[in-house]
């Protein structure tokens, strides 16, 4: 009988007893007794599986035994209220059909309680657990609450080049992107590679960040933000640190710092409470078997005005505090995640916005206190993460910006349109970058960035 196919969210949200229905999935357990079978069936739509009692005197011996954890299945059948306890409703088989067993013997999904590192090795399959299943659904969620925000805000999604000729954070850490054959490339009359006759005609790569376009974005639309994926080559092994990663950065003509600190409070606080109403089930199993305290943490962070304070500030906090860190903590010295935390975590025990960092740390576009010594950035630091967000008001002046690209010795080739804007139509602008699975890694409580990505890219690590 051709039915519909219901997804498993919507019948046991809305569940009509005594209808016939259609439910297509993976069989994540199967038990039973000699005269009826239970098997667990989860599409993916929701944390929960359905319930399907399998009255084996009705079907083929021979063909029930494929029905095994992992194979996938259509099932047609009654649906009624459940007798079981924790369910809401069940389904009598009436017909079944199998549409890709899988084998017992090599199916790597057996057993329940694999590791999440055995998982990361199966990356491909790992989808199809429970947990994997809830973080991937509440990153989607994350993911259209961004849009929802900026979108009510009145920003424009900004669609900036994943391929660059730029180093837009000055850093040095770019995957370089080239067609010349790598065994044997051009080379001009000094011996260096020309770069002349690689594809874009000129050295490119992939782009740490999109802020330096999505500056000329505000500057003609005001408000922008970008949502996509950047590239960094640092050799960082860290729970915290991927090689290509999702940013969100919001640019806004006419902001300053503070407008800039209270957008980026606002807009985590709005994403949070959107994933707490949209995310509940899969929020709440993640707090049973993960870490008890996440929404409580949650909720936490709703309900508390982020404390703000100078870089200058939180180092005398640091110096005070007695705590020997594994780094040192000095003015001048970029902090350290065990830093952030601390003054997170223990000090202020609420999220912290640093503010006014040395210049020399921070990015040549930073625009420059009167102090001469340092620049309007700010960093938000979180509980369990540091930092989640970076950001600064922007050197709108052309002749203080050009003085730092010199005292940095840029080069003018990849950036002079930027640098144009300051002489066409300059305006007081500023914007920040958010972490994408840095905010995931927070709202889920999972503790190592690769288990929030479906396919994390890591030193050493590209596959699937
Ligand atoms: O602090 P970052 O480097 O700032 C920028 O890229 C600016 N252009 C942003 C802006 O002002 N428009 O990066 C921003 C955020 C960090 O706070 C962190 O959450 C995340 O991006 N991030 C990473 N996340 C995962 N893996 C990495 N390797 C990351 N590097 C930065
Ligand atoms: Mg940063």
């Amino acid at each position: 009988m051709e039915i519909k196919r219901t997804r498993i969210v919507e019948l046991l949200n809305n569940p009509q007893f005594g209808e016939i229905v259609c439910v297509k999935g993976w069989v994540r357990t199967r038990r039973g007794s000699k005269q009826v079978a239970f098997v667990a069936l989860n599409d993916g739509s929701t944390i929960h599986s359905i319930q399907i009692v399998v009255d084996l005197a009705q079907f083929d011996e021979e063909y029930l035994k494929g029905i095994t954890t992992g194979a996938c299945i259509r099932v047609n059948g009654l649906l009624v209220e459940s007798q079981g306890q924790g369910q809401s409703a069940e389904i009598q088989a009436e017909e079944i059909e199998i549409y890709g067993k899988a084998d017992p013997a090599t199916y790597p999904l057996q057993k329940k309680g694999h590791s999440l590192e055995f998982l990361r090795e199966i990356a491909y399959l790992r989808p199809r657990t429970n947990t994997f299943g809830a973080i991937f659904r509440i990153r989607h969620h994350l993911a259209f609450a961004i849009h929802d925000y900026f979108n009510k805000q009145g920003f424009y999604y900004f669609h900036t080049p994943l391929i660059t000729a730029s180093d837009a954070e000055g850093a040095g850490s770019m995957f370089q992107v080239t067609t010349l054959d790598v065994d044997n490339p051009p080379r001009t009359e000094t011996g260096k590679v020309d770069y002349s006759q690689d594809f874009f005609g000129s050295h490119s790569n992939l782009t740490v960040s999109g802020q330096l376009e999505g500056e000329l974005g505000a500057m003609a639309l005001g408000g922008i933000y970008t949502f996509g994926p950047t590239f960094r080559a640092e050799n960082s092994n860290t729970p915290r640190h991927l090689a290509e990663f999702w940013m969100i950065e919001p640019e806004i003509a006419f902001y300053d710092i503070n407008d800039n600190m209270n957008l980026a409070e606002d807009f985590l606080k709005y994403v949070i409470s959107y994933a707490l109403e949209h995310c509940k089930d899969d929020i709440e199993f993640l707090n049973k078997m993960y870490d008890n305290e996440l929404i409580e943490r949650l909720n936490f962070v709703l309900k508390n005005k982020f404390v703000r304070l100078t870089y200058t500030e939180g180092v005398e906090i640091l110096e005070k505090s007695g705590k020997k860190f594994e780094f040192p903590v000095y003015w001048g010295a970029d902090l350290q995640s065990e830093h952030e935390r601390y003054l997170v975590e223990d000090h202020f025990n609420c999220p912290v916005i640093l503010t006014d960092y040395p210049k020399e740390i921070k990015s040549f576009y930073m625009k420059q206190n009167d102090d001469g010594k340092t620049v309007r950035g700010m960093d938000v630091l979180f509980p369990k993460i540091g930092e989640i967000i970076g950001g600064s008001e922007r050197e709108a002046d052309y002749d203080k910006l050009m003085n730092r690209v010199n005292e940095l010795n840029m080069s003018l080739d990849s950036l002079w349109w930027y640098i144009d804007t300051r002489k066409f139509g300059t305006a007081p602008h500023a914007g920040f970058g958010l972490g994408f699975e840095r905010l995931v890694l927070f709202i889920t409580g999972m503790t190592n960035i690769r288990d929030v990505i479906p396919f994390p890219r890591t030193p050493k690590n590209a596959e699937f």
